[in-house]
C-alpha cells in the first residue's frame, strides 16, 4: 500500500511515520519511510530551496513547478519501484499538500493545480491518507519547538495556516473513501492507535 501522512505544520507526522514503520515491519512487511518535498537526491535538494529560503523566495507558480519536479522524480524513481516490489510506502506529504499549501494557503487556482498534478503524475494517488489535524496555533508552537533550517513555513502568518488546515479538511470530505482524519492534539500513543486501527482494517 502506498499511504500517505498530511497535517499542518507540527503535526506529529514524522514520529508517527516512524512508529507505522516499525508496526508494519513487525507484522513482517517490507516497509520504506519517504517525505515530500525530497525522496531523491535531486528533489532533497530542491526541498532546501523551497523550505530554507525566506518567505518572499518564489513566486507561486515557480513554488508549484518545483513541488511537481520534485514529486515526478521521488514518484519515478523510489515510491514506484518499490510499490512494484511489494514494499509499503510511507510518505510523509504527497499531493493533497500541494492543493492545501499552494492552494489554499497560496491562492493558486486549485482546478490549475489538479490539471498540472494529473497530467505529470497521470493519476497516481495514495490508497490511504491519514490526515493529522491540529489547531495552526498549536501546531505550529509545536513547529517552532524543533524546526532547525526549515522555517519558511512556519513564518508565514495564522491565516495561511488556518486556510491549510481547512484545505485538508476540505480535501478529506471530498475523499472519504481515502482520507482517515485523525485528532492529532491528542498524545502520541492514542494518535499512534487510532492509526493502527485503520491500518488493522484496512489490511483485513
Ligand atoms: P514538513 O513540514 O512536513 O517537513 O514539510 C516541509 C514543508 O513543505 C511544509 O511546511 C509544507 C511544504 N509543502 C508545500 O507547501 N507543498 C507541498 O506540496 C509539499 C509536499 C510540502
Amino acid at each position: 500500500m502506498f499511504i500517505t501522512f498530511e497535517g499542518g505544520e507540527g503535526a506529529g507526522k514524522s514520529t508517527q511515520i516512524a512508529l507505522l514503520a516499525d508496526y508494519l515491519k513487525t507484522k513482517g512487511n517490507q516497509v520504506l519511510t519517504t517525505r515530500e518535498p525530497g525522496g531523491t537526491p535531486n528533489a532533497e535538494s530542491i526541498r532546501q530551496l523551497l523550505v530554507e529560503q525566506r518567505e518572499e523566495a518564489w513566486e507561486p507558480i515557480s513554488e508549484l513547478m518545483l513541488y511537481l519536479a520534485a514529486r515526478k522524480e521521488h514518484v519515478e524513481k523510489v515510491i514506484s519501484p518499490a510499490l512494484k516490489q511489494g514494499t509499503w510506502v510511507l510518505c510523509d506529504r504527497f499531493s493533497d499538500s500541494t492543493i492545501a499549501y499552494q492552494g489554499y494557503g497560496h491562492g493558486l487556482d486549485i482546478a490549475f493545480i489538479q490539471q498540472l498534478t494529473n497530467l505529470s503524475m497521470n493519476h497516481f494517488s495514495p490508497d490511504l491518507t491519514l490526515l493529522l489535524d491540529i489547531p495552526p496555533k498549536q501546531g505550529v508552537a509545536r513547529a517552532k519547538s524543533c524546526s532547525g533550517q526549515e522555517v519558511r513555513y512556519e513564518q508565514m502568518n495564522m491565516d495561511f495556516h488556518e486556510r491549510v488546515r481547512q484545505g485538508f479538511l476540505d480535501l478529506a470530505s471530498q475523499h472519504p473513501k481515502r482520507f482517515i482524519t485523525i485528532d492529532a492534539t491528542q498524545d502520541t500513543d492514542a494518535v499512534f492507535n487510532s492509526i493502527c486501527r485503520t491500518i488493522d482494517q484496512a489490511i483485513a
